[in-house]
């Protein structure tokens, strides 16, 4: 880690607030930059003046800091550092937090702050509170909601509760939660080349040969790649803008034809620590493209077709640079994707079915490379899920490789 990340850290009113002092103190030796953020409620457990002297950073506690004596950013406390944030951890998330975030309320600095953060920064929360409160409904609810809006939640454990009670509802530790922020960032520096969406082959000035894919495949992998601290370059056939992955880490190449994606994976292929290769690319591609519209009644003869380049096939790679295929089949698919594997030399194909194309979430399949290659089935799970598997499998291979 190169020491500019920044995590901002929101404490609210819990007992557990003490072990944040810890937390902080982990995040900082595994070389973030750490602020912190207090509710009122929080600063009746841990004074300010602990995390101010551990960050070296003014602690943000009021909404409405003194005018007379703060400029600057300063006066922004829930601006400034959090639209600036990596990421960003609520720790420990008491009920009243967790239902204040999950509404979007920002009434104090820890909630707007959260409001205010960066698309790619990543979120986390830790719940800390009494077993009933954990298992009621309401609270039970507004977690889920937060999860389904990307936050990740670490804990509650299972334990004896400060009031003397046992049960779920204790904080995580804070080796856990260090680990859990740290493995959010486990593609920091890694450089990764993404192919997606369709390509388009001219017929004439207004047809094409093209196929159903959206983009959104190599959208979540790019967004989860960014994310985790990786810098991409995504090649993307033409697909609707709420597709493409928008985040200061993604270079985004627009390409029509399979000639020009190939022609532009080229261009920064050497520079990849891994390629993707979740475009659907057409399979062919008229000869010539005719000028203007082709009357409808040539049609028929006028499109002579030819094999598009096989961009897998010809892309040169680098040793160490790993590569991953995809494959959509129908039928003896496990068969058809194996082989895929073996010929364009990938280290890992994910194999889906026709029914994929623009879907939030399909039946996957992975194989890996190996004597025997192995098979994962993973089920029907959403692109994002699939997204995260795929890169979990990118960095055990690099720990491996290292070992
Ligand atoms: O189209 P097919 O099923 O052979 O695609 C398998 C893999 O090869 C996919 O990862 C796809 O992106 C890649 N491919 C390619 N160039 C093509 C066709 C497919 O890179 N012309």
């Amino acid at each position: 880690m190169d020491g500019s990340r920044v995590i901002l850290v929101g404490v609210t009113g819990g007992i557990a607030a003490y072990k944040v002092v810890d937390v902080v103190r982990r995040l900082q030796r595994s070389g973030w930059e750490a602020h912190v953020a207090m509710t009122p409620s929080a600063a009746e457990f841990v004074t300010p003046m602990t995390f101010a002297a551990l960050t070296r950073h003014p602690v943000l506690l009021h909404m409405f800091p003194d005018a007379t004596r703060t400029a600057g950013d300063d006066l922004y406390p829930h601006l400034f550092p959090a639209t600036r944030a990596d990421a960003f951890l609520v720790c420990p998330a008491t009920a009243g937090a967790i239902a204040r975030l999950a509404a979007g309320m920002a009434d104090d600095v820890v909630t707007a702050s959260a409001l205010a953060l960066p698309g790619g920064c990543r979120r986390f929360f830790a719940p800390a509170m009494h077993p009933n409160m954990w298992a009621s409904a309401a609270v039970q609810d507004n977690v889920r909601r937060l999860e389904e809006a990307g936050w990740i939640r670490i804990g509650p454990g299972q334990g004896a509760m400060a009031c003397g009670v046992e049960g779920e509802g204790r904080m995580a530790e804070p080796e856990e939660i260090e680990a859990a922020v740290g493995t959010s960032v486990d593609l920091q520096g890694r450089r990764l080349l993404i192919l997606s969406g369709p390509t388009r082959e001219p017929i004439d000035a207004v047809r094409f040969i093209s196929n159903a894919s959206s983009g959104r495949m190599g959208r979540e992998l790019a967004l989860e790649a960014s994310a985790r601290g990786a810098n991409v370059v995504f090649v993307t056939g033409p697909v609707a803008p709420p597709s493409l992955p928008v985040h200061p880490r993604v270079r985004i190449v627009p390409v029509t034809t399979a000639r020009q994606m190939l022609t532009e994976a080229k261009r920064h292929v050497a520079d990849a620590d891994a390629v993707i290769f979740a475009a659907a690319v057409a399979d062919v591609a008229p000869v010539r493209a005719a000028a203007g519209k082709l009357p409808k009644a040539r049609l028929g003869r006028a499109i002579a077709l030819a094999p598009t380049p096989d961009i897998a096939a010809e892309l040169p790679s680098r040793p160490g640079q790993l590569r991953i295929g995809f494959a959509l089949e129908s039928g003896c698919a496990r068969t058809h994707a194996a082989a895929k594997l073996r010929s364009k030399r990938f280290d890992a194909i994910v194999l889906n079915g026709p029914d994929s194309p623009g879907a939030e979430a399909a039946e996957f399949e992975f194989l890996q490379a190996g004597s025997p290659p192995a098979w994962s089935r993973w089920g029907r799970v959403s692109k994002a899920e699939c997204a995260r598997r795929i890169l979990n499998h990118l960095v055990r291979r690099w720990t491996s490789l290292r070992t």
